[in-house]
């Protein structure tokens, strides 16, 4: 009886020691062993070249750059397709750690997360079908607008034709907003420069044109966001500045671009 209780006293002091060690240890997991920590990422994976399935696989730039970071700074990652509503969900509830997703770093938006430094310029471009007379923004004027619901695309659509207009039309994946553009829901879509191009280039038969206004659109940069207060940030763009350096950066990018040079001094500016 007393030995029993004496190992249970060992026992309980060992969950005690091992559970106080964890918390402790950064890259430490619960059974003690130094297996890197795996970090829950959230995206919105209808968004080529960044992120998109391809074959029940999630793929793309934003993809490959996550997994080079994560590799880097000594964590494994586990990506789901959350939505971008609960992606942003998930990291104010801390459940994400990561939320990576072609996101524009806009003032609003640095309120509520934290961002890494900025890894894409972009701006916002309008996607139509041929026919349709738009030469600039203004021409969105008194047109079927269709945005990704809660993106930069709606914000510079609204801009031009007016908050809460009728005329915009708000979809929950950027896939949403391709397929009422192809069926004629709505006239022209806004989103960003590189999913626009994209969409071009992978469908050659489907009539579509492409705008853009630099007058009206402003530049924009995006970010990895993280839970306000995390201490993955920093890491992340330790991680960042050396694949900069080393050429990783360099390598995803042309693996996406059409083999293009990044300008990586733009984005450290
Ligand atoms: N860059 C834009 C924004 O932050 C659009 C991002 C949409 N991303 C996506 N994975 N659907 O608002």
């Amino acid at each position: 009886m007393m030995k029993f209780t004496f190992k249970k006293s060992i026992f309980a002091l060992t969950a005690v020691c091992a559970l106080l060690l964890s918390a402790c240890g950064t890259g430490t997991n619960n059974d003690g062993s130094d297996k890197k920590k795996v970090l829950n990422v959230g995206t919105e994976a209808t968004f080529a070249p960044f992120e998109f399935m391809d074959k029940g696989e999630m793929t793309g730039f934003d993809v490959d750059l996550l997994n080079a970071l994560a590799k880097e700074a000594g964590y494994e990652v586990k990506m789901e397709n959350t939505g971008w509503d609960a992606m942003f969900a998930g990291l104010q509830s801390e459940q994400l750690d990561i939320g990576i997703a072609g996101i524009t770093m806009d003032e609003d938006r640095k309120k509520t997360y934290d961002f890494s430094s900025p890894y894409f310029e972009s701006i916002s471009m309008i996607v139509f079908k041929e026919g349709t007379d738009i030469q600039n923004a203004e021409d969105l004027k008194g047109k079927k607008v269709g945005v990704q619901n809660g993106t930069t695309g709606q914000f510079s659509a609204e801009a031009v034709v007016g908050k809460n207009s009728s005329d915009i039309s708000k979809y929950e994946t950027a896939a949403l907003m391709f397929q009422a553009l192809q069926s004629k829901n709505v006239e022209a879509v806004v989103t960003d420069i590189a999913v626009a191009l994209e969409y071009e280039k992978n469908n050659p038969d489907s009539g579509v044109q492409t705008a853009v206004d630099e007058n009206q659109f402003k530049s924009e940069y995006y970010g990895i966001a993280f839970p306000k207060g995390s201490e993955l940030r920093d890491e992340f763009d330790q991680a960042l500045v050396t694949l900069f350096e080393n050429g990783k950066y360099e390598e995803i990018y042309k693996k996406w671009f059409n083999n293009e040079e990044p300008n990586i001094e733009a984005l450290q500016n």
